[in-house]
């Protein structure tokens, strides 16, 4: 198979085993690309993609930008504050207005989840979430995936707990049915409140003691806690998170044997993790980035692919 099952990357729940695949193999021979002293391919000399940003971000999008500079595309920044937005102008509105300027592929982040989907459905150009609220961020989980089998050699057969805030989490949703497409068990670990009542209808495994959870797994990936979509309080307070949800280097080295530690950033070091867990050896979060740009190069030139020119 060498194009996507799907015509927008909406989410990894539309993906098959072997899109992801394809994703993977796609993002190898880009990986080599940007190792290279000349890190450029003229692949998308032909494309033009929009970047709108309609909630911050630093690590997406820097590493979309990158990766379609990478690939050659004309692109253009939009950022929700500044802009017209703020006068009422609509979603689809603001996105036609830049689509006339003759854009082939949006990459969009938006704090509603479905803005992506509902935007593909809308507007005559593919679509890329770049994170939609609390629902998909499948560009991350694709990198957390690739960086994974980048370590472990497979993700088949492999335990992944992630800890901390599921409930408000599109990164854990993407991980979820990415990892459990590609083989993987996975546990989700942390406070009863911030755990999804209906979490186990995907098949996961839960916990609430955070030394159970990484005793039984081969790869934890550390979540931060997402104070801004929190309307109440979901647990007493941040130190106290910390103190029984948080990784510090006492308890990995308690630990019979070592894992892999991932983190999707931001990090609030001291609360999800310790500095010394974050940069020791065992952690992998700066790969997590650095694949982050072949995952994204892959997924816009596979979908680029697609476009009649
Ligand atoms: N991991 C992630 O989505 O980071 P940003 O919010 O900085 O893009």
């Amino acid at each position: 198979m060498n194009s996507l099952s799907v015509e927008h990357l909406i989410g990894i729940r539309d993906l098959t085993k072997d899109d992801l695949d394809l994703i993977f193999k796609t993002a190898d021979s880009f990986k080599q690309v940007i190792n290279r002293p000349i890190k450029k391919v003229p692949s998308l000399r032909d494309i033009t993609i929009a970047n709108l940003f309609f909630e911050n971000s630093t690590r997406t999008k820097l590493s979309f930008e990158l990766a379609e500079k990478r690939l050659s595309a004309d692109i253009i920044n939009f950022s929700a504050s500044g802009s017209s937005v703020k006068k009422g102008e609509t979603l689809v509105d603001t996105v036609n207005n830049i689509l006339s300027m003759k854009v082939d592929l949006v990459v969009m982040r938006h704090p509603s989840p479905g803005a992506a989907s509902f935007l593909s459905k809308n507007v005559d150009a593919k679509v890329i979430n770049a994170g939609d609220g609390t629902h998909e961020h499948p560009t991350q989980a694709l990198l957390d995936a690739y960086s994974i089998r980048e370590k472990l050699g497979s993700l088949k057969g492999k335990k992944i707990v992630i800890v901390g805030d599921i409930l408000h989490s599109r990164v854990a949703l993407s991980n979820i049915y990415c990892l459990q497409k590609l083989g993987a068990e996975v546990m989700v670990c942390g406070p009863k409140t911030l755990i999804p009542k209906n979490i186990k209808e995907l098949n996961v495994k839960v916990s609430n003691n955070l030394k159970e959870a990484l005793e039984w797994c081969d790869v934890a990936n550390m979540l931060r806690i997402q104070l801004e979509r929190q309307d109440v309080k979901y647990f007493p307070s941040l130190r106290e998170y910390s103190m029984t949800f948080g990784l510090n280097k006492e308890i990995l080295d308690s630990l019979s044997k070592k894992i892999v530690v991932m983190h999707p950033g931001p990090i609030n070091r001291g609360i999800e993790i310790t500095s010394d867990v974050a940069d020791s050896d065992q952690s992998i979060i700066l790969q997590q980035v650095e694949n982050g740009v072949a995952i994204r190069m892959a997924v816009i030139y596979l979908l680029a692919a697609q476009i009649e020119r």
